[in-house]
């Protein structure tokens, strides 16, 4: 048994759809959110800046002493490097190589596409994750940096117009690919999945990558012993105004946010505090 809480962060709002399966998954745990909003987007940035962010993010948790990292954020569990690992000293995932499992799980006919930000094609993390898996594996990545402003204004309705063209755009080179998984690497897409599975069929799965990363948090925790008892909450931190914050979070979150929200300055965290 642990009584501390998991430690969860994402460049904004994206990761809540991580917070949403975990809280039912593991109803009494204690979770801690970050959310960067002061500095969402991350996904088009460069990668230095993407890990110092990532960096500091991770820091924070740490002060909350919390038990575990969650890497709610596609963009920067590709952009994580071997020594930052290595430095985060506690039980950690990003969503990469749960998803990358999943993803392999799934198809049949080892064709996989992946769609998410900038920085996250650009860096082949995920290619590199599934070929590990399934060598014979081929993979088809597009960036879809539109996205997340999208889905952070509320475009969100399965019937949505605007986004649906836009999907229509950046999928089109996936389904000539005729794959048979399509994985959402970034926290953010969930919330669109309607219109991504109009457009990409019916026999085409799509893999939710925040919610393999709870799923694996859940695996972890259950098979080291580190369940929480008693009651869960969750206490959120954000970078921005929490209104802002509170107002988006009740989409992510499929219902209205309970727990304090409050808003710190990430900015002065030294990055190399982990
Ligand atoms: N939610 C983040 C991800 O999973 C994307 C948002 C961003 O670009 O910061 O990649």
């Amino acid at each position: 048994m642990d009584q501390r809480a998991i430690g969860i962060f994402d460049s904004g709002v994206g990761g809540l759809t991580t917070v949403k399966v975990l809280r039912r998954l593991l109803p009494n745990e204690r979770i801690i959110y970050f959310g960067d909003t002061g500095r969402v987007p991350y996904g088009t940035r460069g990668r230095e800046i993407i890990r110092q962010y990532a960096m500091q993010d991770i820091a924070f948790l740490k002060r909350h002493e919390v038990k575990m990292i969650v890497i709610a954020c596609g963009t920067v569990s590709s952009c994580m490097t071997p020594q930052m690992q290595d430095s985060i000293g506690l039980p950690y995932s990003g969503v990469v190589l749960p998803a990358a499992q999943a993803a392999c799980a799934t198809t049949s006919s080892g064709r996989i596409g992946i769609i998410g930000t900038t920085a996250t094609v650009r860096s082949a993390a995920y290619s590199r994750a599934i070929r590990n898996i399934l060598p014979h594996a081929r993979t088809f990545g597009n960036a879809c940096p539109l996205f997340v402003p999208l889905v952070e204004n509320g475009f969100i309705q399965p019937d949505n117009q605007v986004t649906e063209l836009v999907a229509r755009q950046y999928l089109a080179p996936i389904l000539e690919a005729d794959v048979d998984t399509l994985i959402m690497g970034c926290t953010h897409y969930p919330l669109i999945a309607p219109i991504l599975q109009k457009i990409m069929g019916p026999d085409v799965t799509l893999v939710d990558v925040g919610e393999q990363v709870a799923r694996w948090a859940q695996s972890y925790l259950t098979s080291n012993d580190m369940l929480r008892q008693g009651e869960g909450g969750c206490e959120f931190f954000v970078s921005d105004s929490p209104e802002n914050f509170i107002e988006t979070a009740g989409l992510f979150l499929g219902g209205d946010i309970t727990g304090e929200v409050q808003q710190i300055s990430v900015d002065s965290i030294s990055p190399s505090a982990i």
